[in-house]
């Protein structure tokens, strides 16, 4: 910066040159946090990372040689916004399994389901537009649409993830563009919303003419019970669907995906062109290649055992450990579980604690887009360390915890 100082007409005022914007825009408190957390000694609960002894390296391995050896030319040119066909196909057959019924030409490729969120602000999001969100919700999501200076219209979640019973009070200020849900394992709440609930959902949106987010990077992780239909089985033609293999099989490669109404595909389409033109085509190759061999389903099988170990490990030590007027509710799958410590400790100041301690999370008030709850809360990935350091985070957390409160 300062080295622009010197010429005679000194430094740039770039302040004044920037969009608007901009001003909206914050760096994510995790990815600031992930800095301090990489360092090694740091028992982190605190980013969304899966277990890295887990990915499936050998699987990738053999699907890069085959490509390059057999498919070079494909797999290393420009290829189509809507995303390589095979993939999309393998897609929509595979969501059939859960209800969804949607063709391929419904499927738009995306660069990891952030990127999904971001067209979606760019295609729905006039500035000072509202969306409908449940509240503590996403953070990235959060982060990615304040860039379109959106309001958020908050409705606050329980055991059974959104309270959309409420929601019909809230629309009558404004109405939102959408309605944004993480109806399984909610990232950070950990909560899953039953069939029932989600049935209202759409009842509501179909009696207002609105149209639904349903995020969902998790729902192949589930540890337990059945699975519960998707709102994008219910709801088709006012349903968007994002999903991920970030979670099941690498974050590295940045393939997700959005299922929606073709009149909504095509403008998203045209929103993605003017952001990166197409997801890779080799890592959409390699994706392909993976899950299409039949590997990804014994994979993901693998992950849910080892992740419901970790998540059994993380309540246990909780019960263990931590004082008695904490509160947390298990979550069915995922990688998140959301405790609530006694109101006189906030858990932005206790993160100093913490990190003294050797252990991170993410506070609470960092998933409320107006900073305004989670202050008593905090969410705790369970995926990433392994059972006997997560054993030993939530000691150390827990006696730092009892200590705050015998002060
Ligand atoms: C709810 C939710 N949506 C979207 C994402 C983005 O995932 P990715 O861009 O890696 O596909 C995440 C990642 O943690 C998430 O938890």
């Amino acid at each position: 910066m300062t080295i622009y100082a010197n010429f005679p007409e000194g430094p740039v005022n770039w302040e004044r040159l920037l969009a608007e914007r901009t001003n909206n825009m914050k760096s994510s408190a995790i990815r600031e946090l992930l800095k301090i957390t990489a360092l090694p000694d740091i028992i982190s609960f605190a980013g969304g990372m899966p277990a890295p002894e887990l990915f499936p390296v050998r699987e990738i391995e053999e699907a890069c040689h085959h490509l390059l050896h057999y498919e070079p030319q494909k797999a290393l040119q420009y290829s189509t916004t809507e995303g390589y066909r095979p993939l999309r196909e393998y897609l929509a057959a595979s969501l059939a399994k859960y209800g969804i019924h949607h063709e391929a030409d419904n499927i738009q490729i995306t660069t990891g389901s952030q990127q999904a969120l971001d067209l979606l602000g760019k295609t729905f999001i006039d500035p000072g537009a509202t969306i409908l969100t449940g509240c503590p919700t996403y953070l990235g999501a959060i982060q990615a649409w304040r860039a379109y200076q959106t309001r958020f219209l908050t409705v606050p979640l329980d055991a059974a993830g959104m309270q959309v019973e409420r929601i019909e009070e809230i629309i009558k200020k404004d109405t939102p563009r959408f309605i944004y849900v993480l109806p399984n394992f909610h990232n950070p709440a950990g909560t899953t919303m039953p069939a029932a609930r989600r049935r209202r959902l759409v009842e509501i949106a179909r009696q207002h003419d609105l149209i639904i987010v349903e995020d969902d990077p998790y729902g192949a992780l589930r540890y337990e019970k059945e699975n519960i239909i998707p709102i994008a089985a219910l709801a088709p033609e006012r349903t968007i669907y994002l999903g991920t293999f970030s979670k099941t099989m690498s974050p590295g490669l940045r393939i997700g995906w959005i299922v929606a109404p073709a009149e909504i595909i095509q403008r998203l389409v045209m929103a993605k062109q003017g952001s990166d033109l197409h997801s890779s085509t080799f890592d959409q190759m390699i994706v392909n290649d993976v899950a299409q061999r039949g590997i990804l389903k014994v994979h993901i099988n693998k992950l849910c055992a080892a992740y419901k170990e970790r998540r059994d490990t993380m309540v246990t030590a909780l019960k263990k450990y931590w004082p008695e007027d904490c509160h947390w509710d298990q979550p069915e799958g995922g990688l998140f579980l959301w405790a609530q410590v006694p109101p006189q400790i906030n858990t932005t100041d206790f993160m100093q604690t913490a990190l003294e301690n050797k252990v991170a999370y993410v506070p609470g008030v960092n998933f409320y887009p107006y900073a305004d709850g989670g202050f008593d809360a905090m969410r705790l990935n369970f995926s990433n360390a392994q059972p006997a350091m997560i054993t030993a985070g939530i000691k150390r957390l827990g006696v730092a915890l009892k200590k705050e409160l015998a002060t």
